[in-house]
């Protein structure tokens, strides 16, 4: 079994790494990194191509993302056009640490969302396995997700299976 503790600084540099590594291998001026603050109005915009996100200001945003930095169990990375900075594609992975499967830990992916005009280009996919990496990186047993059902072909690409039924209590 791997890493049953924490979120240890070896297991996070171990992720800086693996990101440095998909930054060498991007191709087409595409790099991978955090978010920054300089993408408030970029992010709301790709964001608003996933879902409703209501009205954020600078200082709101900008507030949420230091929060979610001091969060070491959240993984968010955008890719984006290095020639640029359009952002082209974003998702998060949250680490769950449980006391099952040996003190175990579930990721689980959330905000999936490709920029309109480079869809159909495998950034989706991209991102995607990124982050299932980062689950297994710091020492995940599965990862999981919720989609539409028009999304499920796409998942199923990215090697996702479906099981069991999704529910919700909406608050
Ligand atoms: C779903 C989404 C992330 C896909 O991103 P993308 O970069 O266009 O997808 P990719 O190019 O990586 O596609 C990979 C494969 O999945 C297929 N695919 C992509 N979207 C699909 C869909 N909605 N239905 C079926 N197949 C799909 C592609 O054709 C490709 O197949 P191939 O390998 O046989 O060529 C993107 O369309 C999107 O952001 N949609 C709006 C937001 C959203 O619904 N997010 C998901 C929330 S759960």
């Amino acid at each position: 079994m791997k890493n049953i503790n924490h979120q240890t600084s070896e297991t996070i540099s171990e992720v800086e790494k693996y990101i440095c590594l998909c930054n060498n291998k991007l191709t087409n001026g595409v790099g991978v990194r955090k978010l920054k603050v300089t993408d408030y109005k970029n992010y709301i915009s790709l964001l608003s191509q996933l879902t409703e996100v209501g009205n954020i200001t600078k200082e709101i945003f900008t507030d949420r993302l230091r929060e979610m930095e001091q969060n070491r169990y959240l993984y968010l990375y955008v890719m984006y056009n290095k020639r640029t900075d359009e952002l082209i594609a974003s998702g998060t992975v949250y680490i769950e640490p449980k006391f099952i499967h040996g003190c175990s830990k579930v990721g689980h992916i959330e905000d999936i969302v490709v920029n309109n005009n480079y869809r159909g280009k495998k950034y989706g996919q991209s991102i995607i396995k990124m982050l299932v990496k980062i689950a297994h990186i710091v020492g995940c047993y599965k990862v999981t997700l919720a989609c539409k059902k028009r999304n499920v072909d796409f998942y199923e690409k990215c090697q996702f299976k479906q099981e069991g039924y999704e529910m919700v209590a909406r608050l």
